[in-house]
């Protein structure tokens, strides 16, 4: 419900003198289309309540319930968007997007990268349904609560795990317990190849709670009874900690607020606590076979007893 509610909210920048530059308007009428399915209410607006008065409600709403967010999540697009092309430009010709959601992320990628979009299967099938994707996109339906992104990645054809690899999150990890933002996290550097992580990460409001700083009480509300509430939010700090224990290097955290220049106006000066983190490592299963390697040698010359050290299972730091 959350990927096509704020799928939807990309529609009122089509015409935005604002914002409307940072938004790719190839994917605005299959965003309408695809969004239809989980949001009938919306789709019944939109063919009946004149464009004006509909998006003119829509902002309104935005204004009462969560000021900023609009012009939050048109920036966030717009810098994952360019934190991804940058990860291709450097090397990383296998994309996956992680919690993909009805965003059309797919159609930015240049053609000599795969792509995977990994999601639950009720949020890709509706996907699915709506439209023809323009390229090919390897789809990997899965629960990430309950399983293995590796595991799926490895049965999914083309994927190969020596390959340098990029992985996006965009408004996923808040919705997950700890144990399975981990398991995501160690999951993803299992590879063998370079992994660089492109994700959205919430940071505690001031008293400690994991939501955007600037929703109203009646959008935490709403997600609690929808079952989609924020769970797992963490500092910078506490990031950089946590992701050093799989191998990854937090290179940067940014605001989206940190971009006020790109948007034209004040809409875009809240600070929501949400920011965008770029981290990168080497894949662990390459530096296991390292190991190995170093281990059959010594033994090979020095006769010592021993072998390579097993990685920890799945969901916890080697
Ligand atoms: C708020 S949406 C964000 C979608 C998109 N990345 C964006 O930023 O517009 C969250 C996405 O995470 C997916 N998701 C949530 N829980 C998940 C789980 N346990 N396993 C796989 N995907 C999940 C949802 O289906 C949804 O597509």
């Amino acid at each position: 419900m959350t990927a096509a509610v704020v799928a939807a909210t990309l529609l009122l920048l089509r015409d935005d003198p604002e914002l409307g530059h940072l938004v790719d308007r190839r994917s605005l009428d299959a965003i309408a289309r695809s969004i239809r399915e989980p949001l009938p209410g919306v789709g019944w607006a939109l063919d009946r309540v004149p464009w004006p008065l509909l998006r003119r409600a829509a902002l309104g709403l935005e204004r009462v319930v969560s000021p900023g967010f609009v012009a939050h999540y048109a920036l966030r697009k717009h810098m994952i968007r360019e934190r991804l092309l940058a990860a291709i430009e450097d090397g990383h010709r296998q994309v996956v997007l992680v919690g993909a959601g009805f965003d059309m992320l797919s159609a930015s990628v240049p053609d000599e990268a795969r792509v995977f979009e990994v999601d639950l299967p009720a949020t890709q099938a509706a996907k699915r349904r709506a439209h023809d994707f323009g390229r090919e996109i390897v789809f990997v339906p899965l629960d990430l609560t309950r399983d293995s992104l590796r595991a799926a990645l490895l049965a999914s054809p083309g994927f190969d795990p020596g390959r340098d690899t990029v992985f996006v999150a965009e408004g996923l990890l808040m919705y997950l317990e700890r144990p399975s933002v981990e398991a995501i996290l160690a999951d993803m550097t299992e590879l063998e190849g370079r992994v660089r992580l492109v994700a959205s990460v919430v940071t505690p409001d001031r008293r400690g709670r994991v939501r955007l700083h600037t929703q109203r009480a009646v959008v935490d509300l709403c997600m609690r009874l929808l079952g989609e509430r924020f769970r797992w939010g963490e500092s910078p700090e506490r990031l950089e900690e946590t992701l050093a224990a799989y191998g990854l290097d937090l290179e940067t955290v940014s605001s989206t607020a940190e971009l006020c220049g790109e948007a034209k106006g004040k809409r875009a000066r809240r600070p929501t606590g949400e920011v965008i983190v770029v981290a990168s490592g080497r894949g662990r299963a390459s530096a296991v076979d390292a190991l190995a390697v170093d281990v059959t040698t010594t033994n090979a010359t020095s006769g010592a007893p021993g072998g390579p050290t097993p990685l920890a299972e799945t969901g916890s730091p080697a």
